[in-house]
């Protein structure tokens, strides 16, 4: 297996990490602590084409092959996850489905817009009652004349509040439990359809999570997605592709702690010698660096086989789950190299600390993934 990666991948690498060195890092820290969204941020990664990087030109996008994207949101999320997160919904769980059951009409609608950075999109799945037990949700879409009417409540959506655009999965079966689900394609601005709470997150604080109130919602019957009833399938299919983005914010995070304590190591002198020459640090260097290499290799794992069109439910739930909780040991070990500085908000450490943890509880906590790992084993 060859490991290097082609002219195209490299150069969309250098130009990611130009943006993050000049845009991204620079601002991070003052806009976590204020909590404010990155709009022009999301501008500029619209620019670059990185809202819908691998949609096919034709609808929007760049076209890239799964190994950029993942390099790419590897990049983005050393320097800042909550601007990651914005581009990996966007891309795995608005754009992605929306390429793969959506009908021509709804591409050229939403997912060109989608994918130009015109629109931002936000996945809504979760429920008050309904977090890893999806399938359990209550929400209901009533057809009625030429319309659905949705009512229920979702939480915990990501860019929930400045999404233009969410996928809602609701019931149109009640009957039928997870069987009945549909997924639907709702305007911010169709009528019954209002922005709840915000959260109040401990990371992330920039990204917002937001709770989605529909009262007697209007949705055109053409924004069905795909078949009526095969919601929850279209659901967990979209959330594989979902976790090797998710797996690679956490990757990516990691990579961020790594750097900053090797540099911090080789700069901070205690017993007269700078805290790399210790043994003590180098084994925690050396324990993240090896956790991030084999986080990348299950990654382009699971891209790769993405990119061929081959089952992957098992290697995104792999990389995901290891990524994640090797982020957060990694930011954990990091933090232990800055000693009591890593604790401040003067290090980049404490707000990657603070945003790893998310990463094992969306999109799946760890606990889904190794059910849905065991399960693909058993079966
Ligand atoms: N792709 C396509 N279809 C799939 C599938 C997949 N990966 N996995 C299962 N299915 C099918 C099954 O075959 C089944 O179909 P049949 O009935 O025809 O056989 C159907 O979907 C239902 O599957 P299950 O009966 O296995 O479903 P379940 O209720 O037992 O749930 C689960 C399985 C893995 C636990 C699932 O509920 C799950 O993944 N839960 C976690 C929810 C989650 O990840 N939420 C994330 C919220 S979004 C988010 O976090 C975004 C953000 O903020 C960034």
């Amino acid at each position: 297996m060859d490991f290097k990666l082609n002219s195209e991948q490299q150069m969309i690498l250098e130009m990611v990490r130009q943006f993050v060195k000049k845009e991204v890092k620079p601002v991070a820290a003052r806009m976590d602590r204020e909590g404010t969204f990155p709009r022009g941020l999301v501008e500029k990664m619209s620019e670059l084409g990185l809202m819908g990087a691998f949609m096919p030109p034709e609808h929007g996008g760049s076209g890239m092959d799964m190994i950029s994207y993942v390099l790419v949101m590897e990049e983005i999320s050393s320097a800042w996850a909550a601007l990651s997160v914005i581009m990996t919904v966007n891309n795995s769980l608005v754009c992605e489905p929306i390429q793969r059951f959506g009908n021509e009409a709804q591409k050229r609608k939403y997912l060109s817009p989608l994918s130009k950075g015109d629109l931002l999109g936000c996945y809504a799945l979760t429920e008050p009652g309904a977090g890893s037990d999806a399938g359990s949700l209550k929400t209901t879409a009533v057809k009625k004349g030429g319309l659905y009417l949705i009512n229920g409540t979702k939480v915990f959506i990501t860019s929930g509040k400045e999404a233009d655009l969410a996928i809602v999965y609701a019931l149109t079966a009640p009957e039928k439990g997870k069987k009945g689900i549909s997924a639907f394609l709702v305007e911010k601005k169709f009528p019954g359809f209002k922005v709840g709470k915000l959260e109040d997150k401990l990371g992330l604080r920039s990204s917002d999570t937001a709770e989605l109130l529909f009262e007697n919602c209007e949705v055109p019957e053409e924004n069905l997605l795909g078949v009526e009833n095969d919601g929850f399938k279209i659901a967990l299919a979209t959330l594989d592709g979902g976790r090797i983005g998710i797996a690679s914010q956490a990757l990516g995070i990691a990579r961020g702690c790594l750097d900053e304590a090797v540099v911090y190591s080789k700069t901070r002198q205690q017993f007269q010698q700078p805290l790399s020459s210790f043994q003590a640090i180098q084994w925690i260097l050396a324990d993240i660096k090896v956790g991030i290499d084999a986080a990348r290799l299950m990654i382009f794992k699971a891209a790769r086989n993405r990119e061929k069109g081959l089952p992957m439910t098992l290697e995104a739930a792999m990389a995901k789950w290891f990524a994640s909780e090797m982020a957060n040991r990694a930011a954990y070990q990091a933090l232990q190299v800055f000693g009591g500085y890593g604790y401040t908000k003067e290090t980049n450490i404490e707000r990657f600390y603070r945003d790893a943890r998310i990463t094992t509880l969306y999109e799946g906590t760890s606990e889904i993934q190794k059910v849905v790992i065991a399960r693909e084993l058993l079966r």
